[in-house]
């Protein structure tokens, strides 16, 4: 079935090409910090890895846990946060801190439904931090994702339209098993691989699989609406 075809080669290149980032566990160990991946994920949200990094390795030195950023005042944060921009971002991260730590007694809640309750947790969020860090059948679903799937499926209708239709194939393909590796698996191929200009299908693990690639044409997908 298409879940086991391209599940099983993903996670299989993921565990010998993961990127070694800050808020990951090492292959091998156990899940994550829940605190750390949802600031990374919080982070990762408009900037790009590399500049998110040197802002986790700080904020997580600075405050460590959810209680020790849920006593830091607003303007201190906002100081730290300079030069992520989009500082919603920010301010949702003290709300959620605060409501965390006072409704929560400091330990996000594990599913889906109940992040996404709390302030900043969209869509995206919610089950990404659900996977990730508590391994919940969550579809994870961002730019690299829609790219990735629109691809192996030669997906052609076009964004915005589509998104549901992606949504359903993620939905499609995501394992039981290791969904947040699943999920962190199809950024990492989106970011390095399979990206919007010149994938790399030669290097790609999924290539006996891409209908775009099948086509000769992956980079005519995701099709975007005429202007
Ligand atoms: N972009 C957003 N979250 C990510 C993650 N966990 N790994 C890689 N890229 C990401
Ligand atoms: Fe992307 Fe090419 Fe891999 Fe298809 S074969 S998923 S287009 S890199």
């Amino acid at each position: 079935n298409a879940s086991r075809e391209i599940a099983e080669p993903l996670l299989d290149w993921y565990d010998a090409n993961a990127r070694a980032l800050p808020w990951r566990a090492p292959p091998g160990t156990p899940a994550p910090d829940p605190y750390r991946v949802w600031l990374s994920e919080v982070m990762l949200q408009q900037t790009q890895v590399a500049t998110v990094i040197p802002y986790f390795e700080k904020f997580t030195t600075r405050w460590p846990d959810f209680a020790s950023l849920a006593a830091v005042e607003d303007g201190e944060l906002m100081s730290a946060w300079a030069g992520l921009g989009y500082y919603a971002r920010a301010r949702n991260l003290l709300a959620a801190a605060r409501a965390v730590a006072v409704e929560h007694g400091g330990q996000l809640p594990g599913t889906e439904a109940e992040l996404r309750k709390l302030p900043g947790f969209g869509a995206y969020t919610a089950a990404a931090v659900a996977a990730i860090a508590f391994g919940e059948r969550a579809v994870v679903v961002d730019g690299n994702v829609e790219r990735v799937i629109a691809r192996l499926f030669a997906v052609a209708d076009p964004l915005p339209g589509a998104k549901p239709r992606i949504r359903e194939l993620a939905d499609s393909v995501t394992p039981d098993e290791r969904a947040g590796d699943f999920a962190q698996a199809m950024m990492d191929l989106g970011a390095t691989i399979c990206t919007p200009r010149s994938p790399k299908c030669l290097l790609c693990p999924l290539a006996k699989r891409c209908d775009a690639r099948a086509d000769g044409r992956p980079d005519a997908y995701p099709v975007k609406a005429r202007k």
